[in-house]
């Protein structure tokens, strides 16, 4: 038996623009899902979506994963139980997590030899195939961990302040909200293709001020980030909500993180602000989640 865990992510710049190339910059944060596998004499998939055997509409990722490893071992029976910390559908790249540590406990479990970067792309493609259009971003950084800035794959310096996640917890589907933004791009190209050439001129400009701790700068940049994720439809009035409590509340930035639609926001806060920002959240009936950056990617578990 193995287990393996990779961990979950933020957005500090460049959701949606980083699927068409755009630079984003992403966090690894210290929440994590963990897959135990064993061999077995059929296929069982456990999650708190239900128990099935290879099922590409209940578990697409994972069976994905499955079919993609056949390629390197005759599996013919395998146990997965999959234990998460991060709420399915959140935008806190539970998808990314899911499927990365699939494929380094399946990898363990047969000595495929896959090193972190065939897992990364293996992640990448099984993202593809399930979401139509997906940047590497979410299956990179749930590899690596860090802060990362992608396409460029170059990691950058660990946060020194607190994250806070606010859950509306209203699922949000990625390929649904990654379409939308297509039709929008497609309807106004002169309008929406500027606009992500700057979400992208943004994570540009923040490497340096993220290298330095100048999280003022970095903030400042991320709440005008989050007007352009507005501006492409990809908000909502709870997103709104959270933004402007944690705001108000203190945080140095606030924004959408991941597909947006429902899902998430992350607060960057100084550590002692971070339970008054969390208490915001609360208080607009929202879960909030207080983590941090980590440098820790996929992992084998003892
Ligand atoms: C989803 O976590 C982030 C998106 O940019 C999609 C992607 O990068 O594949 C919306």
């Amino acid at each position: 038996m193995i287990t393996c865990s990779a961990p979950g992510k933020v957005y500090l710049f460049g959701e949606h623009a980083v699927v068409y190339g755009q630079s984003a910059i992403c966090c690894a944060i210290d929440l994590r899902t963990r897959v135990q596998v064993a061999k077995h004499d059929s296929i069982i998939i456990e999650s708190v979506l239900g128990t099935t055997g290879l099922d590409l509409e209940v578990h697409p990722y994972v069976s994905r994963v499955i079919e993609k490893m056949k390629g390197y071992e005759d599996i013919e029976g395998i146990r997965i139980q999959i234990d998460s910390e991060l709420p399915v559908g959140s935008g806190l790249g539970s998808s990314a997590a899911v499927t990365v540590a699939t494929i380094q406990a399946l990898n363990q479990l047969y000595s495929c030899g896959l090193q972190l970067d065939d897992i990364a792309n293996m992640g990448h493609a099984i993202e593809r195939e399930v979401q139509g259009n997906a940047s590497p971003t979410d299956t990179y950084v749930s590899t690596m961990g860090g802060v990362v800035l992608i396409p460029e794959r170059r990691k950058l310096k660990d946060l020194d302040c607190q994250i806070v996640v606010g859950n509306t917890g209203k699922f949000s589907s990625t390929k649904e909200l990654v379409s939308n933004v297509a039709k929008l791009r497609q309807e106004f190209p002169a309008i929406i293709d500027p606009i992500l050439t700057n979400i992208g001129k943004m994570a540009h400009i923040a490497e340096e001020h993220v290298n330095s701790n100048d999280y003022e700068t970095v903030g400042k940049l991320m709440n005008v980030n989050q007007g352009l994720l507005d501006s492409i439809g990809v908000g909502g009035a709870e997103l709104s909500a959270l933004v402007y409590a944690a705001r108000n509340a203190g945080a140095i930035s606030a924004k959408i993180t991941g597909a947006g639609g429902g899902g998430c926001i992350v607060a960057l806060t100084s550590k002692t602000n971070a339970n008054a920002v969390a208490q915001a959240i609360k208080e607009t009936g929202a879960e909030a989640i207080l983590t941090r950056n980590t440098n820790e990617g996929v992992r084998l578990e003892p």
